[in-house]
């Protein structure tokens, strides 16, 4: 189990970043709840990283520091993209240097049609996949893209809220459970999105309860409990491993 960050603390961090995503002993708080309790991981660039742990272990918190949301308040640490300090950004700057965060709910916006959401991320520069690329992708959505947005079956928001993201110019997608409350074959169908939006070279960290799928995409692994990293690996290994999988994972 490698858990050490491969990076020395006092170094210049935009020089020796050694990947392309880097969180760097990150600690976060809700209030004065002390939750990330010093984590540091690499996401490398291309790849589908797998951020799992068991309910409340701190995985959407993680994602939405990462964002650099207004909360969590992080309060120390690095976060690295590309050469770039995400840890001194707000979310829209984040978002503006390549962060596309998918959340739990999908946010979708209540009275704008399917279009009308997506034209809408592309109001801030640079913009990223052109609609037609992206009904290329989600053919439902090109069928449906003068429905509102929220009349959408939960597996179309879903796809609505990842193209949502890459409409914008991104650089790493973040998801947080995308796979929940979805019959299994429309999971399959978001999977085989995902694995094409890898092959277009951009990078995904996935956070999903239904673990062995997330692990079964993924190329690598990251299990979180309570706020701190408890492994760091191939995701090939975490199947393999079932007492890992049991402790940390409940499968
Ligand atoms: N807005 C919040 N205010 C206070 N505590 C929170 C808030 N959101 C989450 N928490 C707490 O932080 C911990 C981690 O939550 P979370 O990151 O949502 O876990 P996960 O996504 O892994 O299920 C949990 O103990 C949860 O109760
Ligand atoms: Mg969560």
């Amino acid at each position: 189990m490698n858990v050490k960050p491969d990076f020395s603390k006092n170094a210049n961090m935009a020089s020796t970043a050694p990947a392309f995503l880097s969180i760097y002993d990150m600690h976060a708080y809700y209030g004065e709840s002390y939750i990330i309790q010093g984590i540091s991981f690499n996401v490398h660039e291309g790849e589908i990283l797998a951020l799992l742990g068991r309910n409340g272990a701190g995985k959407t918190t993680t994602l939405r520091g990462i964002a650099r949301m207004d909360d969590p308040q992080v309060t120390h640490g690095e976060i690295w993209l590309d050469h770039k300090h995400l840890h001194t950004m707000k979310s829209h700057q984040a978002a503006v240097a390549g962060i596309g965060l998918v959340p739990e709910d999908r946010s979708i916006i209540p009275g704008l049609t399917v279009e009308e959401n997506l034209q809408l991320a592309q109001i801030v520069e640079p913009i990223g996949w052109t609609l037609d690329r992206l009904y290329d992708l989600f053919p439902r959505l090109g069928e449906r893209r003068k429905q509102e947005g929220i009349t959408l079956s939960g597996g179309e928001q879903q796809m609505l809220a990842i193209a949502r993201a890459l409409a914008r110019d991104i650089k790493v997608l973040l998801l947080d459970e995308p796979y929940e409350g979805l019959a299994p074959v429309i999971v399959d169908e978001i999977e085989k999105t995902l694995i094409h939006i890898k092959e277009q070279g951009i990078t995904t960290v996935i956070v999903e309860q239904n673990a062995v799928r997330a692990l079964e995409l993924a190329d690598r692994a990251v299990i979180l409990d309570t706020g701190s990293i408890v492994f760091d690996g191939s995701a090939a290994e975490v199947l393999e491993n079932a007492e890992l999988r049991a402790e940390y994972l409940a499968i």
